[in-house]
């Protein structure tokens, strides 16, 4: 029997998707949807639109801060979805994969519109993004960075298996989502 070593490097490279992909890529649960996020979502997502830490103030801004979102997708460097609720196809919330990509890791960000916070939207948002960028885009690394003082983002994180690996400058902390360890989450 003969052996190749290429073969297992070859296949790990096919497998591998980094964006941009020829279709925005969806994905959804029961109850959500992660989703490209569209000019009419816009006016409901202008106090979570971000750009380099910078919040949009107005419609303007957030349209500005989507075309370089875009921009950046097509570039290979994020991906950025809307988080939708099924019902209403209303955006509840933004996730992503921000940085790293050129790497093959990912950086999480997340943030949720706050009249949805506390309904666990973003507890089963990030599963959907963990799950994607675990098995689509064959990410070898997944990690998180926030305030110290942020303890909804910090119980999120641990939530989903992540433990903190650094203390960064300017009160930042950076968590890593635990190698190879399957997801689930309880009841409570
Ligand atoms: C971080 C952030 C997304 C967390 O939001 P969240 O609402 O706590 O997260 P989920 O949507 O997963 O909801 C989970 C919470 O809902 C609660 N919940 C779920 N169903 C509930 C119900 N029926 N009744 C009451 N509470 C309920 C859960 O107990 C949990 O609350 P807990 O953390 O106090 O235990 C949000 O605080 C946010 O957008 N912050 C600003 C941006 C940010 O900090 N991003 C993090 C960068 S890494």
């Amino acid at each position: 029997m003969r052996h190749s070593r290429e073969k297992p490097n070859e296949t790990a490279t096919i497998k591998m998707k980094l964006p941009p992909y020829d279709k925005f890529p969806s994905v959804s649960d029961s109850n959500i949807v992660l989703r490209q996020i569209e000019l009419s979502d816009i006016n409901d997502i202008v106090e979570i639109s971000y750009y380099e830490s910078i919040q949009a103030k107005t419609w303007t801004q957030a349209i500005e801060m989507q075309a370089k979102i875009n921009v950046d997708y097509s570039n290979g460097n994020s991906i950025h979805w809307g988080i939708a609720d099924k019902l209403t196809n209303k955006i509840v919330g933004t996730c992503g994969y921000y940085r790293g990509l050129d790497k093959g890791e990912g950086e999480l960000g997340c943030v949720l519109l706050p009249q949805y916070r506390g309904q666990n939207y973003m507890t089963f948002a990030l599963l959907l993004a963990i799950e994607f960028g675990l098995n689509n885009m064959a990410l070898k690394r997944i990690w998180a960075i926030t305030s110290k003082h942020n303890p909804k983002a910090i119980k999120l994180l641990e939530k989903l298996n992540f433990i903190k690996i650094a203390d960064l400058d300017n009160k930042e902390v950076e968590y890593e989502l635990k190698p190879f360890c399957s997801i689930s989450l309880g009841s409570g």
